[in-house]
């Protein structure tokens, strides 16, 4: 029996759990006019809450309704790539007269002995495809076949302002066009703030916004039990009772509990809550590894001094406190929280305080895991 578990970032999981809000709205929304609210959608959320294994699923729901989906993760020159490759690529895809036009074009020009021809085929005016220009033509394209156009961005956090700009204003240009298009985005909380603030987005801001927080119990333990059930085992529900407890809500868990938990039961087909506890520790392993370790690396002595000293606190922690901690000023601890905000690794929450963005990362530093 194979494992039916996904711990791997950015794999849609056997059981999508809690997420039924955020797909009717987007069928919705494609089903429906242009202009419906799901048609602008941006997902936040911390590392690992399932924001790209949501993206994932709207584009498949997107592509099952006929929709052309242009993908693309958020990086230095996004637009640029849209424009000149991901888009003419969804266009030779979808245009079925992109390679006629280009033979008749040659055969034309072959015949090359009226003068008359040859000067009406030399355009008087060059257009230099743009970004919104190239979105239109795919859009227009698939109108034909009463089709529309998804495009979804991943990881926004990284993508400059001007890109976002430009590619936000071009949806909103198609959306007033009355255009057949939808913008899904996703990225993490803080960086989505800014992007958010900065004066150019009003049409993000007007976007549905979904905050991937925690699972509930009940939704953990569907996303445990349903997929154990269909792989053909069975779980003893104090087993399933402890994986949940575990999880804490919290989706890569959910996963990496599951994987672990099936593994630990070996060739048994009921899960004990030995199998659990066993499966727990090793999934706990798995997060350190994969998800706080990488975040750390990177960072000086001082700056894991900062987090360390956050530690101490059970919720969000002051920085006067954080700066009497480490008998700094808190000018000083000042810089190392923007450099920590700046790492991803800890967020603004509220006046004077700031929290980890990394799920159990407190849990991480205490050795609690
Ligand atoms: N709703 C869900 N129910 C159960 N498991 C989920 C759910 N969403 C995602 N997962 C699982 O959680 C893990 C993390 O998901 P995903 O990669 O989508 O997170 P992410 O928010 O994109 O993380 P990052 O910010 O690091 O890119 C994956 O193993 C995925 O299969
Ligand atoms: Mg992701």
């Amino acid at each position: 029996m194979d494992n039916p578990f996904t711990p791997t970032f950015g794999v849609i999981p056997p059981v999508l759990a809690g997420r039924d809000q955020e797909l009717t709205a987007f069928r919705r929304a494609i089903k429906g006019k242009p202009g419906e609210p799901g048609r602008a959608m941006l997902l936040t959320g911390p590392r690992g809450s399932g924001k790209t294994a949501l993206l994932n699923t709207i584009q498949a729901a997107a592509r099952e309704a006929g929709w052309v989906v242009v993908a693309e993760t958020a990086h230095a020159g996004l637009a640029e790539d849209l424009t000149l490759t991901e888009l003419p690529l969804a266009l030779l895809e979808r245009d079925p007269h992109a390679a006629d036009n280009a033979l008749t074009g040659i055969s034309v020009g072959a015949l090359g002995f009226s003068g008359s021809i040859s000067r009406d085929r030399t355009p008087k005016y060059t257009v230099r495809p743009n970004f919104r220009s190239q979105l239109t033509a795919l859009a227009k394209t698939v109108q034909a076949d009463g089709d529309g156009v998804l495009l979804c961005l991943d990881e926004v956090q990284r993508a400059s302002a001007e890109d976002m700009e430009r590619i936000t204003q071009a949806v909103q240009h198609m959306f007033s066009e009355g255009r057949q298009v939808a913008f899904a985005c996703a990225g993490l909380p803080s960086a989505i703030r800014d992007i958010l603030n900065d004066h150019v987005t009003t049409f993000m801001r007007r976007a549905m916004r979904f905050d991937l927080g925690r699972l509930t119990p009940d939704q953990v333990s569907r996303a445990i039990a349903d997929p154990i059930r269909q792989a053909g085992r069975r779980i003893q529900p104090d087993a399933l009772v402890a994986a949940v407890a575990a999880a804490a809500g919290y989706p890569f868990l959910v996963q990496a509990i599951g994987y672990a938990t099936w593994d630990a039961a070996g060739t048994a087909t009921t899960i004990t809550k030995r199998h659990a506890a066993a499966g727990i520790t090793v999934a706990k392993h798995e997060t350190a590894r994969l998800l706080h370790e990488p975040a750390l690396h990177d960072l000086s002595p001082r700056d894991r001094e900062f987090l360390d000293a956050m530690a101490k606190d059970d919720g969000p922690s002051r920085i006067a406190d954080v700066a009497a901690r480490m008998g700094v000023t808190q000018s000083f601890a000042s810089t190392y929280r923007q450099r920590l905000i700046a790492a991803e690794v800890i967020e603004p929450a509220g006046r004077g305080l700031v929290d980890y963005a990394i799920p159990l990362l407190r849990e991480h530093l205490r050795g609690q895991l």
